[in-house]
């Protein structure tokens, strides 16, 4: 939709009309919602641009297939999150995503993202296809302190810890682990714990280099025992999506959750301070490290040339220091450029930012693993997850045959 009159959008070389982009994307959450909205704002003040919102309840799973064949179908949206990686592989063969390589020539992205392998994600065959908007870490126990001072307990600092502590939170009437029941929070959950229980090396090589001998063996049967003991801990934690299972935590119902970073919004929103009334343990407190996924804004071919210009305006606005710091503060995500101050940053942030410093970090399995075989594990995880009586040697017999076919 064009509104009418000429102007020049700030930043933009050339005179444009004002368009009306309709951006899609599932930040739905108290905590998404505000950080969208900041998006929205930073678009509208800093363009002649309308923000038409497009956000889709639910979550990835629901989201990403409406998407996809609104683009497919002929109904392109002006932008849309994905998280980068290879969920818009097809798309982009296809030839349905704007190419933006030079805008990130124009602005120099290849010097300010890090790390690289971000824009590589949005890279294919040389050329650019989306702009890095966050980093998102999937690595992270959030716990409760409320929780654990009304379990008589101290707030564990490890995994280890937490698991011991679990009776006792029992005891005082709460559910140990927080867990809602879409099937990507499973697959969330189990990744996180082989990541702290294998170790780096074994997750690695089964994560990226699709190693199935890997995936068959003792680390990963020590992954699938601590999961079913984790899965147990999960008794009465009867919620369905992500942030009700952060709720729960919040709210001193639960003890913990494993989720990325995204629950910080969620504390953010509610008015918990960082350290005083939660605690986060990046890679359960075990491993230092935190893989490096997060959001991506593509843009869908469009054959109107004003909606073109409104797209290339937009991705100038998403990269910019400014809205780098103002959206990840409120997303509880890190920023992709590190040339900006994230000065106050808080006690949980700082932590994922050291860690982005001294560089243990990973590339996350949304860029090393086709969306068909991340299918698969979340069906496999979310029956896992359910079902008491589903073995943990069932279970990692059918993950390392899904290893072994992945692509
Ligand atoms: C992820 C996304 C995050 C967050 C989360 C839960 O896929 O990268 O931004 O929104 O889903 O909705």
């Amino acid at each position: 939709m064009i509104f009418a009159g000429a102007f020049v959008a700030a930043g933009a070389a050339q005179a444009a009309q004002a368009a009306e982009l309709e951006v899609t994307h599932w930040w739905t959450s108290g905590g998404e919602a505000t950080a969208a909205a900041e998006l929205a704002r930073a678009f509208e003040s800093r363009t002649e641009h309308a923000w038409l919102d497009g956000a889709i309840a639910g979550s990835g799973g629901t989201a990403r297939p409406i998407i996809i064949s609104r683009i497919i179908g002929g109904d392109p949206m002006g932008a849309t999150q994905l998280n980068h990686g290879r969920q818009a592989e097809e798309l982009i063969r296809a030839g349905l995503m704007l190419d933006l390589t030079e805008i990130a020539e124009e602005q120099g992205w290849r010097d300010v993202v890090h790390p690289s392998s971000l824009l590589e994600g949005c890279t294919v065959d040389g050329r650019v296809y989306c702009v890095p908007l966050n980093i998102h870490s999937a690595e992270w126990l959030w716990l409760s302190h409320q929780a654990f001072e009304d379990a008589g307990t101290s707030v564990p600092t490890t995994w280890d810890e937490f698991v011991a502590a679990s009776p006792a939170l029992r005891d005082a009437g709460k559910v140990p682990l927080a867990m809602g029941g879409q099937p990507w929070q499973a697959a969330l959950a189990n990744g996180v714990i082989s990541m702290a229980i294998a170790g780096p090396e074994a997750w690695r090589a089964v994560n990226a280099n699709l190693d199935a001998e890997v995936a068959a063996g003792p680390e990963f049967a020590a992954v699938f025992q601590a999961a079913a003991d984790a899965r147990a801990m999960t008794r009465g934690s009867n919620v369905q999506d992500w942030n009700q299972a952060t709720n729960l935590v919040i709210t001193g119902q639960a003890g913990g959750q494993i989720m990325g970073d995204w629950a910080q919004g969620e504390f953010a929103a509610a008015g918990l301070t960082a350290g005083e009334d939660y605690s986060c343990l990046p890679g359960l407190g075990t491993h230092d490290i935190l893989s490096t996924s997060g959001d991506a804004i593509y843009f869908p071919v469009n054959d109107d040339p004003e909606i073109t210009e409104a797209q290339y305006d937009l991705a100038r606005v998403l990269i910019s220091p400014e809205t780098q710091v103002a959206f990840n503060r409120l997303k509880g995500s890190l920023p992709v450029r590190a040339d900006v101050d994230m000065a106050d940053a808080n006690e949980c942030m700082e932590k994922g930012l050291r860690i982005l410093r001294e560089g243990t970090i990973m590339a996350s399995s949304d860029q090393t693993m086709s969306p068909d075989t991340t299918g698969q594990i979340e069906d496999l995880m979310a029956e896992f997850w359910s079902d008491p009586s589903y073995g943990p040697e069932d279970a990692q017999t059918r993950y390392a045959d899904i290893i072994a076919n992945a692509d």
